[in-house]
């Protein structure tokens, strides 16, 4: 295991009824408030007007609206305008992944002279932030509890990332009711990117990590248990809480931290993302039984069968191979099951730019050196050829 300094910053809100608390946790931060949200769920969910009921005349609610899923520069600019113009105090993100990592920006460009699109550069430009609190309504990414954001500029073609203690929130607020009203396609996405997630961690170099792979296998059979039940039932509470909660803790350093090395398969969905404006989640399901496949040799083995085993229940088989091939064809079955469209076809994307997507890949991710298995180019390109 690797030295790693891990701190669970945020402060976990969790249940039924926990948004009443609002008023109370936005009061320590002070009286003008940044409202950012997406494209109008919360409107339709009637959270909005639970949020403006519960914050009354007591505070200057100032609002972004339409943050984009996959969200734009352009609005973490417009919200870093109203920032600096209403002299706010504390940003209040209410929404999915999109909307929490804008406002991560946001609250970061509040005091930057330059352009925000520079944290995705250089994240050591990420000085100070304003405070955020979130109010999450899909399980999925983890942002509700980590520091990343991920952001698009859509004239360079280029999804890309920053990091910082700075801006991991001070509160979120987890209700799983909330999530009660997430279409069948985003909770599909949701749990992918949890368990892409996990998997990321999962299937690393650095050996002797007993606790965070311990970790990772239990939350990955929780989501292998809860997302059926969710998709057949939306209102199933337990399913949903069990979601919520998993996504946060696949992401907040328990499972990474004392890992070195970078992630494979988000690099790669990122460019289809930046190219096609495709769902995180579904990219990533598409691509990961495709990249297992690909890197699965004497090497590897033995931890797809060990995944196997522990995760989808495999008996110990002489052959490790036998047992790492089934664990991979069970990978997609799964998604395929629940009904993930498993294919770059499906998602709208064709193999005219996979060449051009295949080189970004590696110019913005060191996968030849830093991945779990080397990527070159052509790797990229193989693993994007099979997933169409
Ligand atoms: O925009 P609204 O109208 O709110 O609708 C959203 C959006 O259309 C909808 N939605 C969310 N909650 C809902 C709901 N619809 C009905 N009822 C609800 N309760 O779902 C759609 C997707 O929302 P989005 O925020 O985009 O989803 P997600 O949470 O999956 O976030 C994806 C983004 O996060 C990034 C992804 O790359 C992508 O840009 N990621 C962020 C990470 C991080 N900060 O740590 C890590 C991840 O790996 C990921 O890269
Ligand atoms: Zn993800």
């Amino acid at each position: 295991m690797e030295n790693f300094n891990f701190k669970a910053e945020t402060n976990i809100l969790f249940g039924k009824g926990q948004v009443d608390k609002l008023p109370n946790v936005l009061s320590s931060f002070g009286k003008n408030v940044l409202l950012v949200y997406g494209g109008g769920s919360i409107k339709r969910s009637g959270l909005y007007d639970k949020i403006n009921q519960l914050l009354g005349d007591d505070f200057n609610l100032f609002e972004l609206p339409g943050v984009e899923p996959n969200p734009r520069i352009e609005t973490v600019r417009k919200g870093a305008a109203l920032c600096k113009e209403h002299n706010i105090d504390v940003c209040l993100a209410v929404g999915g992944g999109s909307t929490i990592d804008c406002t991560k920006a946001i609250a970061a460009a509040r005091f930057y002279q330059g352009d925000p699109w520079d944290f995705t550069q250089d994240s050591r430009l990420v000085k100070e932030a304003l405070p955020i609190v979130t109010i999450l309504t899909i399980a999925a990414t983890g942002s509700e509890m980590n520091g990343g954001s991920v952001l698009t500029n859509v004239e360079t073609k280029e999804k890309l990332s920053f990091g910082s203690r700075k801006v991991v929130p001070k509160v979120s607020i987890l209700d799983p009711t909330l999530t009660f009203s997430v279409p069948t396609y985003q909770t599909l996405a949701g749990s992918s990117d949890i368990l892409s997630h996990l998997f990321e961690n999962y299937f690393n170099k650095t050996p002797n990590t007993m606790v965070q792979d311990g970790i990772a296998e239990g939350l990955m059979r929780t989501v292998y248990h809860y997302t059926p039940l969710a998709l057949k039932n939306p209102e199933d509470y337990d399913a949903r809480a069990n979601l919520m909660w998993a996504s946060s803790l696949a992401l907040n350093g328990l499972t990474g931290s004392g890992k070195s090395g970078i992630w494979s398969c988000h690099g790669m969905e990122h460019e289809l993302s930046a190219y096609y404006d495709i769902t995180h989640g579904i990219g990533l399901a598409i691509i990961t039984p495709r990249w297992m496949q690909h890197i699965l040799s004497e090497e590897t083995a033995e931890r797809f069968a060990m995944f196997g085993r522990r995760v989808f229940d495999l008996e110990k088989d002489d052959d490790m191979m036998k047992t790492a091939q089934k664990a991979i064809e069970l990978t997609y079955e799964t998604f395929k099951e629940w009904g993930v469209p498993m294919t770059l076809g499906e998602v709208g994307i064709d193999n005219k730019l996979l060449e051009e997507m295949a080189e970004q890949t590696i110019k913005h991710k060191d996968l030849a050196t830093e991945a779990y298995v080397s990527l070159d180019k052509e790797d990229v390109l193989a693993i994007f050829e099979a997933s169409l």
